[in-house]
């Protein structure tokens, strides 16, 4: 993602090895809100942390478990629409299955990666903060890749603003 430069080392010390797996590079070619899974996990792990940062909270769990929240590797492009509304829920599963599989997670990180679909799945509540955080960014980044992805200039923009308000929050 162009807006993580390098300066930003301390965040890639934190999830350069789920960045570099092999496994997880796949998710370069599974299409999400019309990009690729990869870029969205990626927004949405950098901001998780970012957030978490400013709150005081456990940035480094936010940024691994916003990396690895859609950690799966079923392309929904590929489904009919029965089965993408049950993975719309269920998808938070396959990701701490998946994301086991690869890297050691802590019971906060599987929360992050489980809640994420709240309110959309009802029933799965965030236990932490950590795990709103990881909610609302993903949320917050999914409504904006999912109408505009097609709009690249949107979405730069959009991606501008928000650095500008995280560089103006100093977080
Ligand atoms: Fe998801
Ligand atoms: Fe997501």
């Amino acid at each position: 993602m162009k807006e993580i430069s390098d300066r930003e080392e301390q965040y890639l010390s934190i999830v350069n090895d789920i960045l570099e797996h092999d496994e997880f590079m796949k998710t370069k070619d599974i299409m999400h809100h019309g990009m690729n899974r990869y870029d969205h996990s990626v927004r949405v792990s950098y901001y998780s942390y970012k957030l978490s940062k400013m709150l005081k909270l456990d940035y480094r769990g936010a940024a691994r478990a916003g990396l690895l929240h859609d950690f799966f590797l079923v392309d929904n492009e590929a489904l009919n629409i029965k089965e993408k509304l049950a993975t719309l829920v269920n998808h938070p599963k396959y990701a701490v299955a998946y994301s086991s599989k690869f890297f050691e997670l802590s019971d906060k990180e599987k929360d992050m990666i489980l809640t994420h679909m709240f309110p959309i799945a009802i029933t799965k509540v965030p236990k932490y903060m950590e795990s709103w955080v990881v909610d609302t960014v993903d949320n917050a980044v999914s409504i904006c890749e999912a109408l505009y992805c097609r709009k690249g200039r949107f979405l730069k923009y959009a991606n501008v603003m928000l650095i500008v308000i995280l560089n103006y929050l100093k977080f």
